[in-house]
């Protein structure tokens, strides 16, 4: 569940003007993103925000994951969960066996299923926290986690160890930081906490076999870093 504030105040018993917290599903809060353009606006119709634009910061990263992906003799297959406006993702359907794609914007699903489209491709409106996840060597989770609350991350964590590699981006604070503090989901990060999301430690305590750190780039507001968890 996100929580948005309701616009209209209410008094309270002292009848001082408040603002009250309205429970909002995370599907709505998305698709508030979208329709409002809070990650801000592009060319496109749909924008997953700068950090799926921008060529320093998105180039870097094709470069990292199509080299992780040629490493193999056989191409492997990839699912992308919480796929946004895929200018990202459609970089990388070629060097997979099989592609799915997923986010949990219907509208947003709809336009990606007529804007790309490759043999081996395929969309799906997911919530990646409550539904089941599609089946593939390869998970990709790029700055999706950062979005969710910890109880919503959590439910995603506990279905990673399905995947042999998993490649989780996110925003981290630059310096020491307390890992994991819990956030409402939605448009924000943790970084105005000054706080990340860190999945081996408490409360997810994910156990995997490897990390390696594929890409780290700092800009303005903290440190993108790329990790690679190998779980089989
Ligand atoms: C900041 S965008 C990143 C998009 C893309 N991964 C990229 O890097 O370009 C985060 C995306 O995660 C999606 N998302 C958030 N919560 C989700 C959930 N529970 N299930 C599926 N997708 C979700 C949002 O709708 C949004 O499209």
């Amino acid at each position: 569940m996100a929580c948005f504030f309701n616009p209209t105040t209410v008094k309270n018993k002292n009848s001082k003007q408040t603002r009250n917290k309205i429970p909002w599903p995370t599907k709505d809060a998305m698709q508030q993103v979208y329709e409002k353009n809070l990650w801000g606006s592009g060319e496109s119709d749909f924008y997953s925000g700068e950090g799926s634009h921008k060529l320093e910061i998105v180039v870097p990263y094709i470069r990292a994951i199509k080299a992780f992906l040629r490493s193999f003799d056989k191409p492997i297959s990839m699912c992308d969960l919480g796929c946004g406006d895929f200018n990202v993702g459609k970089e990388l359907v070629k060097y997979t066996e099989n592609y799915i794609a997923v986010d949990i914007v219907p509208e947003l699903i709809e336009r990606n299923k007529e804007k790309f489209k490759a043999s081996n491709l395929e969309f799906q409106t997911l919530d990646i926290a409550n539904n089941k996840l599609p089946t593939s060597e390869c998970a990709m989770l790029r700055q999706v986690l950062q979005h969710l609350s910890n109880d919503e991350v959590k439910r995603v964590a506990e279905k990673l160890d399905n995947y042999t590699y998993v490649i989780i981006t996110e925003h981290l604070p630059k310096g020491n930081f307390q890992p994991n503090i819990n956030i409402i989901s939605g448009q924000g990060t943790r970084l105005k906490k000054h706080s990340g999301i860190s999945l081996l430690a408490p409360p997810f305590n994910l156990r995997v076999k490897e990390e390696k750190v594929l890409l780290s780039l700092e800009d303005e507001h903290g440190i993108i870093v790329t990790t690679l968890y190998r779980f089989k």
